[in-house]
């Protein structure tokens, strides 16, 4: 009886101390941030004691493209850690960046993370546990960055990746990694002071929040100038332009309208073409300006131009002479291959810019849905101006009507003598 009593004081009084240092030694504060269906995007941080070693945390879902956090109030001189999937699906790829605006943050090789127990993917959750060893002072160019220990309300942002059916995650092994631009981004406090003690190590659990306060600013983004770039060259390439040669051969088979049409598209596409320029000042993998999309991009820029001019001069010069020219049968021929051009240039656009299979399949359908119905009513003009031609003799009335019916080189009208028809304006 009394043996056993003091056995279990004196294993009482051995586990106690520890037990309570083990609670107070590491200081924690914790970021919850819920994101719907039960998950949240979680940061926690522990600072030991005499130590400028930050200890963190960072985890949240992997329907995100990315997930990470930053020093600071906003992007500018941010120091991030950003977090993705490898390329096995299994694991994270942690790369700290640096942050000089509202653009893609670069990979630092200066700052140092060491991964700890715990980091993985495991039931659609991305998790970093990792200690950060030189992150409290940091150069970026001419500009250096600091993130003060004894603050009780130091900022931090967060910013979350692509999610939903249209973008297509990111797996990379590759620090250096281009990620896209955020589908959720804020702003949230933490207490460093609450955060340091111990002898560095992180909470068991983050489920309760603690030292932290959301700053609200909370924003649901998307990448919009990059969906607009899209739609503008997308509706004026693929779309409006091969409706012009509609407008000229089929329906109404003006002339004015085509130019008309024409013009308003190479005005669509300038637009669609300055937020590509734009765009590219976001993206590390854009800010050379030399990948096959903006080369390629800026060709048919050229090409659109030089079509314009074509277009234009053959016009005049059939104006004075009634007959066709050089320029007439190059724009003819020169304007599918644009076409065809932008076709490949946006899939090849689509698949830089992470989009998805189900978006990309729906580009091709798209596509394809368009070809078909512009060469099919091209085809069906051209069968039945050559069997006019063969056979069928055209009312003078019906010439009046419809101002083009040679269709054998440029948009030349050379029966309907140029006395009436299409030159109206
Ligand atoms: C490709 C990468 C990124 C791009 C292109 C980008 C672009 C932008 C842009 C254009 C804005 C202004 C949005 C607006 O005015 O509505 C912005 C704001 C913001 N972003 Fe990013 N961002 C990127 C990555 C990140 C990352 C990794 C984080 C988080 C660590 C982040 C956090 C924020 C926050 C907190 C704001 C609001 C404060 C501010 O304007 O600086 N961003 N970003
Ligand atoms: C025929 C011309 C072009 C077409 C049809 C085209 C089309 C596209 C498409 C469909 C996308 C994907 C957008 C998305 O997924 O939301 C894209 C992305 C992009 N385009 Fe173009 N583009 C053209 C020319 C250019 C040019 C000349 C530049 C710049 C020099 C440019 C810069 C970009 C950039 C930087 C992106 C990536 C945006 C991101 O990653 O979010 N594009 N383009
Ligand atoms: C993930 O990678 C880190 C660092 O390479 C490693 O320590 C950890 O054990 C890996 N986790 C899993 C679940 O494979
Ligand atoms: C996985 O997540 C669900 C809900 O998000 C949770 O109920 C479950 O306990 C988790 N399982 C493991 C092994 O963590
Ligand atoms: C720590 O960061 C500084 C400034 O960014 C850098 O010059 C230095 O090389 C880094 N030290 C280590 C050990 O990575
Ligand atoms: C998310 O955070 C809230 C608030 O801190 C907490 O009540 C909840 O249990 C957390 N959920 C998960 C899945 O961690």
């Amino acid at each position: 009886m009394l043996i056993s009593f003091f056995f279990v004081a004196g294993l009482l009084s051995f586990f106690t101390p520890v037990v309570s240092a083990a609670s107070t030694t590491n200081g924690a504060s914790i970021y919850n941030l819920p994101l719907g269906s039960n998950s949240n995007y979680t940061f926690a941080l522990n600072i030991p004691d005499d130590s400028t070693d930050l200890y963190f945390h960072l985890s949240g879902p992997t329907s995100y493209s990315w997930l990470a956090v930053g020093t600071g109030s906003e992007m500018k001189d941010s120091l991030m850690i950003v977090a993705y999937s490898n390329a096995d699906g299994k694991n994270v790829t942690v790369s700290p960046r640096l942050s000089s605006g509202e653009q893609e943050p670069e990979y630092s090789s200066s700052l140092a993370v060491t991964l700890l127990d715990g980091t993985g993917i495991a039931n659609n959750t991305m998790t970093v546990n990792g200690r950060c060893s030189n992150c409290t002072t940091w150069k970026m160019g001419s500009r250096t960055g600091s993130l003060d220990l004894k603050s009780s309300s130091q900022p931090w942002i967060y910013g979350l990746g692509p999610t939903g059916g249209s973008a297509r995650m990111l797996r990379s092994d590759s620090k250096t990694a281009s990620i896209e631009r955020h589908s959720k981004y804020g702003v949230f406090d933490m207490d460093m002071v609450h955060a340091t003690g111990g002898s560095g190590g992180l909470p068991t659990s983050y489920t309760t929040a603690q030292g932290s306060s959301s700053e609200g600013g909370d924003k649901d983004d998307s990448n919009w100038p990059s969906i607009i770039h899209a739609l503008c060259l997308g509706g004026a390439l693929i779309l409006l332009f091969p409706c012009g040669a509609i407008l000229l051969r089929v329906l109404p088979k003006s002339v004015r309208w085509h130019w008309v049409n024409q013009t308003i598209s190479t005005c669509l596409a300038g637009i669609g073409l300055v937020i590509g320029f734009y765009l590219s000042t976001q993206f590390t993998k854009s800010q050379s300006c030399s990948s096959t999309h903006q080369i390629l991009g800026i060709v048919i820029l050229l090409a659109i131009i030089a079509q314009w001019g074509m277009g234009f001069w053959h016009h005049r010069l059939y104006k004075k002479t009634q007959t066709s020219s050089m320029f007439g049968v190059v724009h003819r021929y020169f304007g599918f291959v644009v076409i065809l051009l932008a076709i490949i240039n946006g899939g090849i656009g689509l698949r830089w810019s992470y989009a998805s299979n189900g978006v990309l399949i729906g580009y091709s359908i798209a596509v394809i849905i368009v070809s078909v119905v512009i060469i099919g009513l091209l085809g069906w003009a051209r069968f039945k101006t050559n069997r006019g031609a063969k056979g069928f003799v055209r009312q003078p009335q019906e010439l009046d009507e419809f101002q083009t019916s040679d269709l054998s080189d440029g948009y030349v009208d050379r029966s309907a003598g140029g006395s009436h028809g299409y030159d109206r304006y």
